[in-house]
């Protein structure tokens, strides 16, 4: 099969303006765990179609709004994420659980009448919760969040809401097209080259995929079962978890955040998120599953944890060495990509992609 993108599609300006115009405005954005927004007040601020977002506990509820002060346009929140009222850094204009301005210092010397002030409300976005993640989008329409997600949504739910302690988180700048890392983590040929002292140890194998709306799913068996071995002194303490797979299962929500988990005990959770049409920020999450504490052994399991980290940072970086090669060639391919049976699921992101992008003849 032929591939759908182009090889400008990866490179060129104009593609990308589109693509925060037609796709990641009108889609659910991941923007944060539930977790992030426990506490009143509790922030965490995201770029979604290159709108700058916060999303905040305010009086107890979720909401999100544009992060640009409606008095002379300061961003409000400006750390990554956070613990503070909902209020602009400049001036010192306070919001409320609206997005009202609401305290206003020498408030007096701009004589606003209380509808002149509802007139200055933050612009608020739409969000929804799918088990233990938060999604918003900027533009309404009528697709809910369990539509978008379709028949996966209780597969996704289900893993997420297992996401116990969370072990690492790995930030990358990655010098390609979002698209391209997407593409990387969607397909297990280039396994054997790429990760031949990582994953390819794994033993994750096979053509095992379901499709549905946009998204894919591989279900892999692996070499070594659970229960084998070495592994299985590792696992005791993990035995009376909720979700239990056999081997190893990857899931995108389309079109950027990646879901993995093996036999439900480890889970990683990755967000490819654009920064222009040739560099990418790469967020990863890696998370164990909640575990039961009579068995516990601090040795074995700070042992496990670091190995971990050390195994999805070592793929990671090895993705991200080849991903910067293909942006470099993109610019110069005289061909339309070519898909193997392997890649069938990058065909149907790009098939996908496309409904929303469509070629400009
Ligand atoms: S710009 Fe926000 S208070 Fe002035
Ligand atoms: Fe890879």
């Amino acid at each position: 099969m032929k591939a759908l993108i182009k090889p400008n599609e990866y490179f060129q300006k104009s593609t990308y303006e589109e693509e925060k115009s037609k796709l990641f405005s009108q889609i659910w954005n991941f923007v944060g765990f539930i977790s992030d927004f426990n506490q009143v007040n509790d922030f965490v601020v995201s770029n979604v179609s290159g709108t700058p977002v916060v999303v905040q506990n305010l009086k107890g509820t979720i909401r999100a709004f544009k992060n640009v002060c409606s008095h002379r346009h300061s961003i409000i929140q400006t750390t990554q994420k956070g613990n503070r009222p909902l209020m602009c850094p400049y001036h010192g204009w306070a919001y409320n659980e609206k997005g009202i301005p609401f305290g206003i210092p020498k408030k007096p010397l701009f004589s606003f009448t209380n509808e002149e002030l509802e007139c200055l409300k933050l612009e608020e976005y739409e969000i929804e919760v799918c088990g233990s993640l938060v999604f918003v989008r900027t533009t309404k329409n009528k697709i809910s969040l369990k539509d978008f997600l379709g028949n996966f949504y209780p597969e996704i739910e289900k893993m997420s809401t297992n996401f116990g302690k969370l072990i690492d988180v790995n930030e990358i700048e990655i010098k390609a097209n979002w698209k391209i890392i997407v593409e990387n983590t969607l397909e297990s040929y280039h396994v054997a080259l790429i990760h031949s002292e990582t994953f390819q140890k794994l033993g994750a194998q096979g053509l095992d995929f379901v499709f549905d709306k946009n998204n894919s799913l591989w279900d892999a068996p692996v070499l070594v079962k659970e229960n084998e071995g070495k592994q299985a002194k590792i696992y005791k303490p993990y035995q009376k978890r909720d979700y239990k797979i056999d081997g190893y299962k990857h899931l995108i929500v389309f079109p950027n955040i990646l879901i993995s988990s093996t036999y439900g005990i480890s889970f990683n959770l990755s967000h490819i998120i654009p920064v222009s049409e040739g560099i990418s920020l790469f967020k990863s999450y890696v998370f164990v599953t909640k575990k039961d504490d009579e068995d516990k052994n601090e040795i074995i399991e700070k042992m496990f944890e670091d190995s971990l980290i050390h195994f999805n940072r070592k793929v990671f970086d090895e993705d991200k060495v080849i991903c910067q090669e293909v942006q470099k060639g993109v610019q110069y391919s005289n061909y339309d990509g070519q898909l193997s049976d392997e890649e069938r699921r990058v065909g149907y992101f790009q098939e996908k992609y496309k409904q929303y992008i469509p070629e400009v003849l």
